[in-house]
């Protein structure tokens, strides 16, 4: 029924074996001087093993000068760091995926403490009205500084081990801003005309070319719609730009293309509340689709299968989701092994997000999920010990950490039985069976516990 999304994928020489992409998601597990860490290897492979076919890392920045987005987020700025990165490769390599590290800048949307002279930069000085920091104007020199630091961290990404490389096009950042009319108004070699704008890309992507071997893969992230709209702005990249982008990027050399939307003034175009339907921005990657010859990856509120097959037949090569994975890792072995019906969907209730954001305070604070209690704690959770040899365990209360309490419990070999008040709900489970009693407290009527279970289980 699905089999069309475990199709194999190839990126110039790049063997995936099926169409599904964790896509980057920034987590702050690094190190605090950028290294990756246990916790990242842990993390992606995770996603590795549980059915992506290809693993995206997290924003990886170019530059210490100005570049960091976070006390916590990768950072490939020399030779000294590819070890932790190639230690992070192999646990992927591991589980079967392909790995690509994304790379970034993020210009105006970035930390002003950690940039040397305290300003974000920008290409023409413009600031985030999200983040309302300091930013001042690179200099066409020092434009030519940036691209030098990306193609280097590219470089030392293929060095690294990694199947690919992508550019960060996307979601405001520093490329994403040369991108976009709204916050490119520069009349030079690097700005003025779709073409201008687009300089700074171009020679990236010819210099990671030239400096790596023709067969690595350089995929682009690219923001479809800014949706300034939305915001009362009219302005800024829309899709038939997108698409005008695209084919330069092709025509350049670039091997694929990851579609996305928004930036930090349209954040919730960027990665959606509750309120946006599965699917809503799936017609971008199908346009972009249509009009190129390298494969196309989108993401789109991607939770259940038929959402990433309405994609795949609409003639995008790859779908993407971060937060997804990132609820339930073993989406793809799932679906590939018909059991759907157990996916654990991501609710799409920005706990990611917040807690991410709560890292800007606190460095040692991780990204967590509602849902998925082992989501970034892989190294400590993800091995379940069978030790519980049939003892038995009560859970008193269904409630969202009642039920992982009696998962887990049930998952370590416990004979365990979960109450619940409300509703007067009991369920017990043995490592042999699954049961349901419902009615009383400790009611008689009993029925086999299908759907409980699976939902405890998923
Ligand atoms: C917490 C969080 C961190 C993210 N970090 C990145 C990132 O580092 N790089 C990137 O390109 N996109 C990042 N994104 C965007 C996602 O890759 C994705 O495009 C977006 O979440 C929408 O897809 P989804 O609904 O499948 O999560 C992030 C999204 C979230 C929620």
């Amino acid at each position: 029924m699905y089999e069309k999304l475990f199709e194999p994928v190839t990126i110039n020489g790049m063997q995936v074996k099926n169409r599904l992409v964790f896509e980057p998601m920034g987590n702050y597990y690094a190190e605090l001087d950028g290294n990756a860490s246990e916790r990242d290897a842990a993390f992606y492979a995770e996603r590795g093993r549980g059915g992506c076919g290809l693993v995206i890392t997290e924003i990886c920045s170019v530059n210490a000068r100005h570049g960091r987005g976070d006390a916590r987020n990768l950072l490939l700025d020399s030779d000294d760091k590819i070890p932790s990165f190639r230690r992070m490769v192999d646990a992927v390599h591991e589980t079967g995926a392909k790995f690509a590290l994304e790379i970034y800048h993020p210009g105006c949307q970035g930390v002003p403490a950690l940039c040397e002279d305290g300003m974000l930069v920008s290409p023409s000085g413009q600031e985030s009205k999200l983040l309302r920091a300091p930013t001042r104007a690179l200099s066409a020199e020092e434009v030519e500084g940036v691209v030098e630091d990306f193609v280097s961290a590219g470089v030392r990404s293929w060095e690294s081990g990694f199947d690919a490389v992508e550019l960060h096009c996307a979601h405001g950042y520093l490329l994403c801003q040369f991108l976009s009319p709204y916050t490119n108004h520069r009349d030079d070699e690097f700005g003025g005309t779709p073409e201008r704008n687009a300089e700074v890309v171009r020679r990236i992507i010819r210099g990671i070319r030239e400096r790596t071997a023709p067969d690595f893969p350089i995929l682009v992230r690219l923001t479809a719609d800014e949706y300034l709209r939305e915001v009362g702005i009219d302005d800024g990249i829309t899709l038939p730009l997108a698409i005008e982008y695209c084919r330069m990027f092709e025509s350049w050399g670039a091997d694929a293309i990851d579609v996305s939307a928004g930036n930090y003034e349209t954040m919730n175009w960027a990665w959606e509340p509750v309120g946006f339907d599965e699917g809503w921005k799936s017609a971008n990657g199908k346009a972009i689709a249509r009009e190129l010859g390298i494969p196309v990856i989108a993401c789109s509120v991607v939770r259940h299968p038929e959402t990433a097959m309405d994609l795949v037949e609409g003639g995008v090569s790859m779908v993407g989701s971060a937060r997804q994975f990132f609820a339930d890792p073993d989406w793809g072995n799932k679906v590939r092994d018909g059991h759907a019906d157990r996916i654990r969907p991501c609710i799409s209730c920005m706990r990611c997000i917040e807690s991410l954001m709560a890292a800007h305070e606190d460095p040692y604070t991780p990204m967590v999920c509602s849902v998925n209690p082992e989501a970034g704690r892989e190294c400590e959770l993800a091995a379940i010990e069978r030790d519980g040899e049939g003892r038995r365990a009560v859970v008193v209360g269904a409630g969202p950490a009642g039920l992982e309490a009696a998962r887990v419990l049930a998952l370590r070999g416990f004979e365990t039985t979960l109450v619940e008040r409300g509703g007067a709900w009991a369920a017990s489970w043995s490592s042999r069976s699954a049961r349901l009693r419902s009615g009383a407290w400790a009611g008689s009527s009993t029925t086999t516990a299908t759907s409980w279970a699976t939902w405890a289980s998923g």
